[in-house]
């Protein structure tokens, strides 16, 4: 039989934990293949549960039972090592009787690390991947590192860099294909944010809404940002949008909530005060080839007087949407502490 490649496992396991993106918070989501001894043909899998249900590993071996001695696991995150609202990961791998670990990042929490020494000195053979990256893991890896929730700002933008026209209109600046990847996209949030200026103008509803225009199961939390009142009907207030006050308090609350990844749609005046507090840490830029010639940007201006001062992100991909294209970008603090890892 054909022996599996590491990678493309942990990759497998990567596509678990993309399905329940969203859900965890304020755990990590996570995937695990469990395989027989030479990688040749998976026995179980599973993925992170919401708060106070079982962690990827967990789920794995109770798909696996009884094969999964003498197997090997596959997992996106080091296993954690300590007894939390479930039981130490590390010691229910060794328990079924694993004898292979792979994962890909350490785990950053100094309380629940150690899960890889662990299986290691009970003699596992443990290999970590540290080449490969589970792109559903990072907003929650960046914010155990920042200490703070992690900031994704999502504008929609003109060819010259407007995301509204002067009289304030800006539905629609994208085509549909970008606007299906926006909803897909809210569904693994755990909160979207707006500034009082947008709900103001647009009314937004901001749920993550598929084509067939049901409702996403997992619908991260609207926040409104400022001081203004919201009119009495507006979807916000209807659906009963929590409201900050301040950006301080917007992260005291994001907190509280354990909220890990969170959205900014606009307006301009929110980003700006997010970007010049230095607290957008991914960029998600959907541009359309068109053109306004003048309207609200996409910051509101001050962020650079001259040209040393521009504030420069790190592209991360591109892809084309339909008529528009997506660019995602991270902060150079984010992609420092991406790149530095502790491999
Ligand atoms: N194309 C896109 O991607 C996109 C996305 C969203 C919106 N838009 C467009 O943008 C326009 C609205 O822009 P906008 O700049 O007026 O809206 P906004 O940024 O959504 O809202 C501005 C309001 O947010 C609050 N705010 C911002 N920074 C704050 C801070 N540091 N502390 C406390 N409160 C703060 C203030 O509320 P208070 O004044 O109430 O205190 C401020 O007036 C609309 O035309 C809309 O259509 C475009």
């Amino acid at each position: 039989m054909h022996q599996l490649d590491p990678a493309a496992l942990l990759r497998r396991a990567t596509e678990l934990s993309r399905a329940i993106a969203g859900t965890t918070a304020p755990n990590p989501a996570v995937g695990c293949v469990i395989t027989d001894a030479t990688g040749t043909a998976i026995f179980g899998e599973g993925a992170t549960q919401p708060p106070g249900g079982h962690h990827a590993e967990i789920e794995a071996l109770l798909a696996a039972g009884a094969a999964a001695y003498g197997g090997c696991a596959y997992v996106t995150l080091e296993p954690c090592n300590h007894t939390g609202r479930t039981g130490p990961c590390a010691e229910a791998l060794l328990q079924a009787g694993i004898a292979e670990l792979h994962y890909i990042h350490s785990d950053p929490n100094p309380v629940a690390s150690g899960g890889a020494e662990r299986l290691r000195s009970a003699g596992v053979k443990v290999v970590q991947h540290g080449q490969l990256r589970s792109e559903p893991l990072v907003p929650w890896l960046l914010s155990t590192r920042l200490g703070r929730a992690h900031i994704t700002l999502k504008v929609a933008h003109t060819l010259d860099g407007f995301t509204a026209a002067e009289d304030g209109t800006s539905q629609w600046i994208t085509g549909a294909v970008a606007r299906r990847r926006v909803h897909a996209d809210r569904a693994r949030r755990d909160a979207i944010v707006v500034g009082t200026g947008t709900v103001l103008a647009d009314n937004p509803r901001l749920n993550a809404r598929p084509e067939d225009g049901g409702e996403y199961s997992h619908q991260p939390e609207p926040i409104v940002v400022g001081s203004r009142a919201l009119p009495e009907h507006s979807h916000l207030a209807q659906r009963g949008a929590h409201r900050c006050a301040s950006i301080p308090e917007l992260l005291d609350y994001l907190s509280a909530r354990g909220h890990v990844d969170v959205l900014v749609e606009g307006g301009a005046s929110l980003a700006g005060s997010l970007l010049r507090a230095g607290l957008v840490d991914a960029l998600e830029s959907y541009t359309a080839p068109t053109l306004l010639g003048s309207g609200r940007g996409i910051s509101g201006g001050g962020l650079a007087r001259t040209i040393s001062e521009q504030k420069r992100f790190v592209l991360e991909s591109s892809e084309v949407l339909g008529a528009d294209v997506l660019l995602i970008a991270r902060s150079p603090q984010a992609h420092r502490l991406l790149i530095d890892r502790e491999e």
